[in-house]
Order: structure tokens, then sequence, then C-alpha cells
């Protein structure tokens, strides 16, 4: 089956690398608006958030369409998302504040949407620097499990950080944060249907 092969695994790779790959494109041919930096920023911010999300619905989606293999591509997506945090991070602390890291951390204490975002951003560096077998044997599948639940307060961060940023139209943020909710729905729901009280056996008593 296709998800099985090694082949599955190039074709991930090539699609959560498409976006920098168009990034690059566009570059190249100077057409990244007439405000580059805020283009860039906007576009790595917005591929962030959509890998996240994607990386947090491998687990339902493989439930709920019987696709256990699915499994294999999560930490790559998650990879990715962290990839293009650097990339946003770095659009924020080179061109933005000219990497002065005084000036950085001011604007971090001052604004709550960078507050929020550099939150989920350092969130995510455990995760990142853990996502190896090596550490899985190491910390213990449960240990690891735990730590790795962070990526639903990055996914959260990330949402409030872009419903605090958008100053009209905030659809786009709406639809994100009612993603993931859905998706933390779905995780409490197998929890407590895991874990939830005992239904007394009937003549029971
Ligand atoms: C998990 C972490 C993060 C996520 C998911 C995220 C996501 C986003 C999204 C979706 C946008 C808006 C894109 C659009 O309007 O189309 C954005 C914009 C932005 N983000 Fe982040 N971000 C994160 C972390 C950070 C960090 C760490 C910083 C800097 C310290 C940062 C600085 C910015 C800036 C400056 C903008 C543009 C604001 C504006 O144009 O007014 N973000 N981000």
């Amino acid at each position: 089956m296709f998800l099985r092969s090694s082949w599955s695994k190039v074709v991930v790779f090539a699609l959560c690398l498409a976006p920098l790959a168009r990034l690059g494109w566009l570059a190249y041919q100077r057409n990244l608006t007439a405000n580059p930096v805020e283009f860039v920023q906007h576009f790595t911010g917005d591929w962030t958030l959509r890998l996240l999300l994607t990386t947090l619905a491998v687990t339902p989606l493989r439930k709920l369409l019987q696709l256990p293999d699915l499994i294999r591509f999560r930490r790559m997506i998650g990879l990715f998302a962290f990839f293009y945090v650097c990339l946003h991070f770095l659009t924020y602390l080179g061109p933005d504040q000219a990497f002065d890291l005084a000036g950085m951390w001011r604007d971090v204490a001052k604004r709550r949407y960078i507050t929020v975002g550099f939150l989920g951003f350092v969130l995510l560096i455990p995760l990142a620097i853990t996502s190896t077998n090596n550490w899985i044997r190491r910390l213990g599948g449960k240990r690891w499990q735990k730590l790795h639940r962070l990526i639903y307060i990055t996914a959260f961060c990330g949402v409030i950080h872009y419903y605090w940023l958008v100053k009209s139209d905030h659809r786009l943020p709406v639809l994100y944060a009612g993603t993931l909710s859905l998706l933390l729905l779905y995780r409490v729901g197998t929890f407590l249907w895991k874990h939830g009280p005992a239904v007394p056996s009937a003549g029971a008593g």
C-alpha cells in the first residue's frame, strides 16, 4: 500500500517543502509584494500554523479513516512546522529587529501578540530536540508523550497570536481556533472514553 512505501515519505517531504519552494520562486521573480518582509512573515506564520494543526490532526485522522500508517508522517510534519516557525522568527529577528536582542526582549514584553507567539515558539524547541527515536527511548514512551502534549499549548499560542495581531477581519484566526477546538475535543473525548468512570454492570448493587 502506498502509505507504507518509502515513496510516501518522499511525497510528504516534497509537499511540506513546496511552500518554501514557492517563496523562493516568488523571491526570484521579485514578486514578494511592496513589503517583502511582511509578506514573508505572514507566509511563514501561516504555514507554521497549518502544519501544527496538520500534525495534531494525524491521530484523529488515522483513527477515523482507519489509516494507521498516517503516523509515519507525523514527526516529519511536526518538524516542518518547527522549520517554518524558525524562518518566521528569523524574519522577525533579522529584518524587523535588526538582530537587536535587547530590543527583541522589550518587544516580547510589550506587545502581547509577540509575547504569546514567542511562548509558542519556545515550547516547540524541546519537542523538536526530543523528536528522535533515541530521545523516545531515553525519556520512555509515557514521559515522551506527556512532553509532546505541549504541542497543543503551542498551537493554542499560535492561534491567540494570530487573533491578537489581526486588526479587522478575524475570520481566519477564528477558523483556526475552531479547528484546534475540534482536535482538542477529540482528544478529551477519547481520553474520557478510555479513562472515564466504569459503568456499573446491570444488576450490580
Ligand atoms: C508557534 C508559533 C507561531 C505561530 C503559529 C505564528 C503564526 C503567525 C501567523 C499565522 C501570522 C499571521 C499571518 C497572516 O496574517 O497571514 C503571524 C504573524 C506574525 N508573527 Fe507569528 N507565529 C508564531 C511565532 C512568532 C514569533 C516567535 C514571533 C516573533 C517573536 C512572531 C512574530 C510575528 C510577526 C511580527 C507577525 C506579523 C505581524 C503583523 O504583520 O502585524 N510570531 N504569525
